[in-house]
């Protein structure tokens, strides 16, 4: 495919990707047998097959916390081939999200991280990627479990450990619930990131994460296109939003046609909105970074110019030094 050829060619950042949304198909299977999970080879394939969507991915999630990550070296093992699949791609910097909360059960926060920076730096040494974590606070626990996630970030801080983020299901648990923690990690300096609007009646958790929160980026932020003052708010304070053109939601509930034409990251671009493409869970949506770019253009009907614009999106919104930019950018 050219146009993948194409946009494979450019030094790119991949700031929107979870760390457990990027085991392959053989590690995962390697993994279950390795924790002897009570998962079969057919739940695997099913998963495999299945996870378009959301629901399905965060099933995956769960099963992966309480049966299968049981040790920190699983962690090292899926960073460092994600990094070499998402160079090959063309990747050349790389924000991973991770939650722990889901884990403590089986190690400490400090073990998990040790594991997945090892990872990072075999990646950069091995591959010439470079890349960076942001903890995040699974919304499903409680406010208690974030703030011990926060506590656990600034006892054991790590060059490699940037920001905060938040994911997992939006519907019935709001942002401001877990206030407390953002507040923590942005008094000591983390960057801070937020799931808000990725699909229903939530474009409010946008605004409470942009105005309350403090968050410098937005990760989907799609139900935005609701509300045209706070889209006017957010271009006005240089909010980037990290999206994703193969978000579930919107593949699922739109026609191919009704797609191209409806998603509303177009309506998000056209409304002046800073924004640019990522993988988010890449082996469970089949997509990879070079052609969640080369969607924007060939399905979303970009221009190249307005892709270049996005270029400078994901640049200036990385969270590391301009030194490191200049060598991948
Ligand atoms: N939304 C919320 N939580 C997630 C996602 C997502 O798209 N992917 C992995 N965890
Ligand atoms: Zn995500």
């Amino acid at each position: 495919a050219p146009w993948l050829e194409f946009f494979e060619k450019f030094p790119r950042a991949e700031l929107h990707c979870h760390l457990l949304g990027t085991i392959s198909r053989e590690t995962f299977m390697d993994l279950v047998r390795e924790s002897e999970a009570p998962v079969t080879e057919e739940e695997v394939n099913e998963f495999f097959t299945r996870g378009e969507k959301p629901v399905g991915v965060l099933r995956i999630f769960r099963a992966l916390e309480e049966h299968i990550l049981k040790k920190p070296e699983m962690l090292r093992r899926i960073t460092v081939e994600h990094m070499a699949s998402a160079r090959e791609h063309g990747v050349r910097y790389i924000e991973f999200f991770w939650n722990w909360t889901g884990l403590k059960r089986h190690f400490s926060y400090e073990a998990g991280q040790r594991a997945i920076i090892e990872g990072l730096r075999e990646g950069e040494a091995r591959y010439g990627i470079v890349g960076r974590l942001i903890p995040s606070i699974d919304r499903e626990a409680s406010p208690e479990d974030a703030l011990e996630l926060v506590n656990e970030m600034l006892a054991h801080p790590a060059d490699e450990t940037i920001g905060l983020g938040i994911d997992y299901r939006e519907t019935n648990h709001e942002p401001e619930n877990f206030w407390k923690a953002f507040l923590l990690a942005r008094a000591a300096g983390l960057h801070i990131t937020l799931h808000a609007g990725e699909f229903g009646e939530h474009w409010r958790n946008v605004e409470t994460a942009m105005d309350l929160l403090g968050a410098e980026r937005i990760d989907h932020g799609y139900t935005i296109t609701d509300n045209p003052a706070l889209m006017r708010h957010a271009r006005d304070e240089n909010v980037i939003f990290a999206v994703v053109p193969t978000n579930s939601y919107y593949l699922r509930t739109f026609t191919d046609e009704e797609w191209a034409i409806r998603h509303p990251i177009r309506a998000m671009k056209r409304a002046g909105l800073r924004i640019f493409p990522n993988s988010d869970d890449p082996t469970m949506h089949h997509v990879n970074n070079a052609e969640s770019w080369r969607i924007m253009f060939e399905f979303l009907g970009f221009s190249l110019e307005e892709i270049r614009e996005m270029l400078v999106n994901s640049i200036d919104a990385a969270w590391v030094d301009e030194e490191t930019k200049i060598r991948w950018s």
